[in-house]
C-alpha cells in the first residue's frame, strides 16, 4: 500500500515534469514512449488505489469530464480588453500621451494572441477553477476543459494562492488537422483558430476539448501587489517561474523607434509562426504608473492593441483550371505556386467565374497578390502588372466541358457557363457529394475524396449505388487507407441516414434552387415526397417564399422520368420519404420569429446560430426590415446593427445569446 502511494507519488511527479518540459519549455527530457508507459502505470494504479489519486493527476489530461451547463463566474477584477489602434499615427499619439503624462515610463510589447481570454484561480499551487472572460464582469466555469490543456499547469513550482489571466489559442498545425477530419466527415470546416478555440472551449464533454490540443500563452497577473511587484516584466517572469507559458517575445521598450521597431519585427515573425498573432499589445510596464493613468470607462489608459492589417504575400499564378459543380456550373481556379500566408500553404483559389477573372485582368505566369479573406478562404486580389515580362498567357474561357467535352452553355444575361449533361461525370461525383453531405443525408464518411474515389472505382456511380456499397466490403476492407473500422462505421452511417426525415432527401436530390430551407419549407407544407410529386405549379406558386422559377423546377423535375425511377429506388431500398418533424421543437423567445444575425458569436458560426433558430422554428433573413423581430448582434456587426436601431428593433447582444442557449 505505501509502496502503491509513493509511485503515484513519483509517477505524477514524473509526468507533471514531462508535461512541463515538453509543452512549457519546448524542451522534453523523455520520449513519447517513455511519457505513455508512466501514464498507464499510473492509470493502472489510481484505478487501484483510488484514494492516493491527486485531484490535479497528469491523467485528468485526457479529459472524460462531461457538465451538463456552464455556470456563470463572477470576476474578482473584470477582465478589461484593450482599445484596437490600427495605424503608426494612432500609436505615436498613444506614446505621446503617455509620455507626457509619466516621467521616463517604459514599455512592454507583446504578440497580440489571436484567441480567446482566460482566468486561471490556483489554491496552494493546484489549479481549482478556469472561467472566460464573458462579457468582462461574469464569464463561464470551463475548468474541465482548461484541465485538459497540456501548457497550462495542474500543479505550480510553489504553494500558493494566485490568479493569472491569458489566452487560449489553437495553432494552425492543429486546425488544418481538425478540418482534414471534419471534411471527411462532411462536417462544416472551422473558419479561423480563434473559432475554433472558443468553441474546443466551449464542449460540454472534455474528452473533446482534450482532442483539439488547445494551448495557452500567459500575459497578465490582475493582483501583483500582492507579491510585492513593481513591474509588469517581473510580474511575466514571475509567472514563467510559477511554470507558466509565458511568451519569450515579450519586450521591454524605452523610444518610440524601439516601439515601431519591435511592430516591424513581429510583423515580419508572423507568417513563420505556428500560432495566429493578429497584432501587438503595448503596455506601461511600471505598475505605478498604470494605477496613476488609471481606466477609461471601458479600457485601461495604460495599454493599446495594435492590430495588423490583413496579410498579403505574393506568389505566381502558374495555371487557370476549371472544375465543374453539381449543377454543371463552370468554375474557374487559379493554381499557384504554393505559399504560406498566414500559416497554411495556399495552392488554389477560386476565380468565381469568367468575368472576375477579366475584370482582374489575370494572365497566367503573372505575380498576384493573395489574402486569406475569413481567415480561411484564400482570395486572389490582383496581378502586379509591372512584374510581367510578356511571356504571360492572356485567359481564355473553355467552350467545352473539361471533363466530358459537352458543349458548354450560358443563359442570357448570367455570368456562369454550364455543362448541360446531365451524365457528366464531374456532375454527379459532385450530385453524390452533395447528396451525403451535412446538411443533406449526412452520411458520415463519404466525404468528397472517398466519393470521388469510388466513383472512379465504380462502386457508386449514382446514388442508389450508395446503398449496395455493403456488396463490396471485400474490395474496400482490401483498399489502402480504408480500414475494417472505416468501412463498417461507413456502412452503418448510410444505414442510419435512411431513416432522416425527408427535407434532407429533398435538398440531397440537388433540384435546382431548393437549398435546405425550401427543402424544410416543402417537407412540413406536404408531409412526404408523394404529395409533394403531385403538387401542381399552382399550388407551389401560392406558397409564401415559393416563387414562379422555383415552382417551375420543382414540377419540371417531377415530370422527368429519370427522377421518377430514382425516387421509386430509393423508396424500395427503404429509405423515408415522409416528414418526421423530427427537429420541430418550441421557444417562447424563437419560434415564429424572424431574425437576422450579423456579427460573430464567440463559440458558435453563424451557420450554427441559424440552424438552431429554425430548429426552434424561427427563421433567418440575411437583410433587416420592419418585419425582423429580432437582430442579434455580435463581435464587429455590420450596418445591419444600425438598421436595426433605426427601426427600433429588438437587439440580442452575445451576452442574451449565450443565455437563451442555455434554455434551450
Ligand atoms: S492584456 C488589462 N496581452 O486581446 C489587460 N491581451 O483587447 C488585458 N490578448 O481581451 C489584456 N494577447 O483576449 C493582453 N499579450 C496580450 C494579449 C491580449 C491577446 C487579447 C485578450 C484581450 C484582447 C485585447
Amino acid at each position: 500500500m505505501e509502496e502503491a502511494r509513493k509511485r503515484i507519488e513519483e509517477l505524477t511527479k514524473i509526468l507533471n515534469d514531462a508535461n512541463y518540459e515538453y509543452y512549457v519549455l519546448a524542451n522534453p527530457s523523455i520520449t513519447d514512449q517513455e511519457f505513455d508507459k508512466y501514464l498507464r502505470e499510473l492509470e493502472t494504479l489510481e484505478l487501484e488505489y483510488p484514494q492516493y489519486a491527486y485531484e490535479n493527476s497528469p491523467t485528468k489530461r485526457v479529459g472524460g469530464e462531461v457538465i451538463d451547463k456552464f455556470e456563470k463566474v463572477r470576476h474578482s477584477i473584470p477582465m478589461l480588453s484593450l482599445p484596437d489602434v490600427f495605424s503608426e499615427e494612432e500609436i505615436v499619439n498613444f506614446f505621446k500621451r503617455i509620455e507626457k503624462e509619466e516621467n521616463k515610463p517604459e514599455y512592454v510589447c507583446e504578440q497580440k494572441i489571436d484567441g480567446l481570454s482566460v482566468s486561471l484561480h490556483y489554491e496552494h499551487g493546484h489549479l481549482i477553477s478556469a472561467a472566460t472572460r464573458g462579457d468582462g464582469l461574469v464569464g463561464e466555469n470551463i475548468t474541465h476543459n482548461v484541465k485538459t490543456i497540456k501548457s497550462v499547469p495542474l500543479d505550480l513550482h510553489r504553494d500558493i494562492n494566485i490568479e493569472v489571466r491569458g489566452e487560449i489559442y489553437m495553432d494552425y498545425k492543429t486546425l488544418e488537422e481538425l478540418n482534414e477530419k471534419r471534411k471527411e466527415k462532411n462536417e462544416p470546416l472551422l473558419q479561423n483558430v480563434r473559432n475554433a478555440a472558443a468553441g474546443s472551449i466551449r464542449q460540454l464533454d472534455s474528452k473533446i476539448a482534450a482532442e483539439r490540443k488547445l494551448n495557452s500563452w500567459i500575459y497578465h497577473l490582475p493582483n501583483p501587489e500582492d507579491y510585492g511587484i513593481k513591474t509588469h516584466m517581473e510580474a511575466l517572469n514571475f509567472m514563467k517561474e510559477l511554470g507558466f507559458k509565458v511568451n519569450p517575445n515579450n519586450k521591454i521598450i524605452k523610444t518610440l523607434d524601439e516601439m515601431l521597431g519591435y511592430i516591424k519585427e513581429q510583423a515580419d515573425l508572423r507568417p513563420n509562426l505556428d500560432y495566429a498573432i493578429d497584432g501587438i499589445v503595448i503596455k506601461v510596464n511600471n505598475l505605478d504608473m498604470q494605477k496613476h493613468l488609471g481606466y477609461t470607462s471601458k479600457y485601461p489608459r495604460w495599454a493599446i492593441a495594435y492590430k495588423f492589417p490583413a496579410e498579403e504575400v505574393y506568389t505566381k499564378l502558374t495555371d487557370i483550371i476549371f472544375t465543374v459543380g453539381r449543377t454543371g456550373r463552370i468554375t474557374p481556379n487559379a493554381v499557384l505556386e504554393p505559399t504560406l500566408v498566414m500559416g497554411s500553404t495556399i495552392k488554389r483559389a477560386t476565380l468565381h467565374n469568367e468575368d472576375y477573372v477579366l475584370m482582374k485582368d489575370l494572365k497566367i505566369g503573372d505575380i498576384v497578390s493573395i489574402r486569406k479573406a475569413g481567415d480561411v478562404i484564400p482570395e486572389v486580389v490582383a496581378p502586379l502588372k509591372e512584374r510581367r515580362n510578356g511571356t504571360e498567357k492572356d485567359f481564355i474561357m473553355i467552350s467545352e466541358c473539361p471533363i466530358c467535352k459537352t458543349k458548354l452553355e450560358k443563359k442570357e444575361g448570367q455570368v456562369d457557363y454550364y455543362c448541360p449533361n446531365i451524365h457528366c461525370p464531374a456532375r454527379k461525383i459532385e450530385s453524390l457529394i452533395h447528396y451525403s453531405s451535412k446538411n443533406a443525408m449526412d452520411i458520415d464518411g463519404l466525404g468528397e475524396e472517398i466519393v470521388e474515389d469510388f466513383f472512379n472505382m465504380g462502386f457508386i456511380k449514382k446514388i442508389e449505388d450508395i446503398y449496395s456499397l455493403d456488396e463490396h466490403r471485400k474490395d474496400l476492407e482490401e483498399l489502402e487507407g480504408y480500414g475494417k473500422k472505416s468501412i463498417d462505421n461507413l456502412l452503418n452511417s448510410i444505414k442510419i441516414s435512411k431513416t432522416r426525415s425527408v427535407e434532407r432527401l429533398l435538398f440531397g436530390l440537388g433540384i435546382s434552387g431548393i437549398g435546405d430551407k425550401t427543402a424544410l419549407l416543402l417537407s412540413k407544407k406536404y408531409k412526404s415526397i408523394d404529395n409533394l410529386m403531385i403538387a401542381t405549379y399552382d399550388d407551389l406558386v401560392s406558397i409564401k417564399d415559393i416563387g414562379p422559377i422555383l415552382a417551375r423546377n420543382i414540377v419540371d423535375y417531377f415530370e422527368n422520368n429519370d427522377n421518377l425511377t430514382l425516387i421509386n429506388n430509393l423508396k424500395e431500398i427503404g429509405i423515408n420519404t415522409d416528414y418526421l418533424g423530427e427537429t420541430e421543437k418550441f421557444n417562447d423567445l424563437i419560434t415564429n420569429k424572424k431574425f437576422v444575425v450579423t456579427g460573430t458569436i464567440e463559440g458558435y458560426s453563424r451557420d450554427e446560430i441559424e440552424k438552431i433558430i429554425e430548429n426552434y422554428g424561427g427563421s433567418c433573413s440575411g437583410s433587416v426590415s420592419k418585419k425582423t423581430n429580432v437582430v442579434i448582434v455580435g463581435d464587429s456587426p455590420g450596418s445591419k446593427y444600425q438598421k436595426a436601431l433605426d427601426l427600433g428593433i429588438e437587439i440580442w447582444n452575445e451576452e442574451k445569446v449565450l443565455d437563451v442557449l442555455k434554455t434551450l
